[in-house]
């Protein structure tokens, strides 16, 4: 299965939930069969490593997340991954809205898909305190499980 997180920036929000998800997967015997990968809607941060305060919460936690550069979402994404899961829902709009066609139902809220909450939102920390980012984290971290419980799902 082949995931692909989506933010606005690609250097917060989405680049924390692959964190985490790398992170739960390594630690889960599904790492072989999940590929992640993250993007943003925007194109102001491509090349860019994830915001200093994305690094430093997400190694608060465990997870070095300095490697990763931001890239912009491109249409050749709905065709290589299964899904696109979303932190908001602007993004969903955005990303639907570049969905080659018969493609945009790839597109999700990633909260939603993962069953952490209905209709639920990552909240864009950008803006925000080093609380609002370790609270951006317990959200992706809390779907980054519940996607590895649900491959332990028969
Ligand atoms: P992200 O946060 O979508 O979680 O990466 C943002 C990063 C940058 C901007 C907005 C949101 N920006 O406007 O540059």
């Amino acid at each position: 299965m082949n995931l692909l997180l989506v933010c606005l920036g690609n250097i917060c929000r989405s680049p924390m939930a692959e964190g985490a998800l790398r992170a739960r997967l390594q630690a889960s015997p599904f790492a072989d069969r999940v590929r992640v990968d993250s993007a943003g809607t925007g194109d102001w941060h491509v090349g860019e490593p994830p915001d200093r305060r994305a690094i430093a919460c997400a190694r608060g936690f465990g997870v070095d997340i300095g490697a990763q550069r931001a890239r912009q979402l491109q249409a050749q994404d709905f065709h290589d991954f299964d899904w696109l899961l979303c932190a908001d829902s602007a993004n969903v709009r955005e990303a639907r809205q570049r969905a080659p066609a018969g493609l945009g139902d790839k597109v999700v809220l990633l909260l939603d898909w993962s069953g952490v909450k209905p209709g639920g939102e990552v909240p864009d920390p950008y803006t925000g305190s080093a609380e609002d980012f370790r609270q951006v984290w317990r959200l992706v971290d809390s779907a980054a499980q519940a996607v590895v419980a649900r491959l332990a799902t028969p």
